[in-house]
């Protein structure tokens, strides 16, 4: 199973629809064994398009997709059986039952009619649907709708699970449920890798990212890094009187105070970002006089982040 050091991987992956869209140009990308990795991207920008090659719902016009090391456009018997997918339009009958949909499921994989019942009864309580077992889908809510697409997924436990947006449309707490999830299936050793339009989200639950613009890879990183990454080394200061003309010369002449200015009826200033220094500048202040009532690091958000990460139009 894991004969490839990485659990599914890319190949200067492109495809092109027909003679029109350049829908992936050139994607290499590598997700490691028992990693959550999102895929991030604007409308269009090709993850659904990737996650349908990996499945092998489509064929690049050049390039490879592997999973554990094999072609999965070449040998997609060898690779299906690893994958749990969950892309866009589930593709289940509205008037069956989720037990119904499972038996017919694990019937085509080829399993015991003991062996699925079994298993349909455990996924079914994993995803909270154990109740609904002989429901209408059709009746469900979109949030439960999402948690029977995920249960499809993993019933014929595969070790890596691709998910296509698995919060569009959720509520938080469906967000939040299948959140839970994925970081369940990590602990459990399953790989995962997710497409999403959301940043914050994404960084909840995954390792690492990568931000794929107009069929391209444009960054990729660790979602540690990501959060490094937007930490800025500007800093406010808000104090308890106006300052004067005065006070601003003073805090202007400390040493590792560089632009400074007024803002918010306190001021913000560039340092060198270290702790010491931060330190330096507030026993600074103390020693003019002045009473400081809040220090704190001005922070870029991760939404901030992934806009400008992405920041030519995008849309198309
Ligand atoms: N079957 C198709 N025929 C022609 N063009 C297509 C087809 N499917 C996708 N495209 C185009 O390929 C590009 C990538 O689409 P894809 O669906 O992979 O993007 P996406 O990142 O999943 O977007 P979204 O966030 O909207 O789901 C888009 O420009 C899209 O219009
Ligand atoms: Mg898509």
């Amino acid at each position: 199973m894991t004969n490839d050091e990485y659990a599914s991987r890319t190949e200067n992956l492109t495809k092109r629809y027909g003679r029109g869209v350049l829908a992936l140009d050139d994607v290499s990308i590598k997700i490691g064994h028992g990693e959550i990795v999102g895929y991030l991207g604007p409308n269009g920008a090709g993850k659904t398009t990737t996650i349908k090659i990996l499945t092998n719902l489509l064929r690049p016009t050049s390039g490879h997709a592997y999973i554990n090391g094999i072609d999965a456009n070449r040998r997609p018997k060898e690779t299906l059986c690893h994958i749990g997918a969950l892309i866009e339009v589930p593709g289940v009958y509205d008037y069956l039952s989720p037990r119904d949909t499972l038996t017919y499921f694990g019937k085509v994989h080829g399993m015991k009619s003991r062996d699925i019942d079994d298993r349909i009864t455990e996924v079914l309580k994993r995803v909270k649907l154990a109740d609904w077992e002989n429901k209408r889908i059709g009746s469900f809510s979109t949030g439960m709708q999402r948690r029977f697409g995920i249960a499809k997924a993993i019933f014929h436990t595969p070790d890596i699970l691709i998910l296509d947006e698995p919060v569009l449309g959720l509520d938080p707490k469906g967000m939040r449920d299948v959140r839970h999830m994925i970081k369940d299936f990590k602990k459990e050793g399953m790989t995962v890798f997710l497409s999403s339009h959301l940043l914050e989200e994404v960084s909840l639950t995954a390792d690492s990212v990568i931000f794929l613009e107009r069929g391209k890879v444009v960054d990729q990183d660790t979602v540690e890094n990501v959060v490094a990454r937007i930490q800025s080394n500007r800093n406010s200061v808000q104090f308890l009187n106006p300052l004067s003309e005065g006070d601003l010369a003073r805090v202007q002449a400390i040493e590792a105070i560089t632009d400074l200015v007024p803002k918010n009826g306190g001021i913000e200033f560039s340092f060198d970002g270290s702790p010491e220094t931060s330190a330096e500048i507030l026993a600074g202040m103390m020693t003019k006089g002045l009473k400081v009532t809040a220090f704190q690091p001005e922070r870029g958000t991760l939404e901030d982040f992934y806009v400008s990460i992405m920041n030519s139009e995008g849309v198309r």
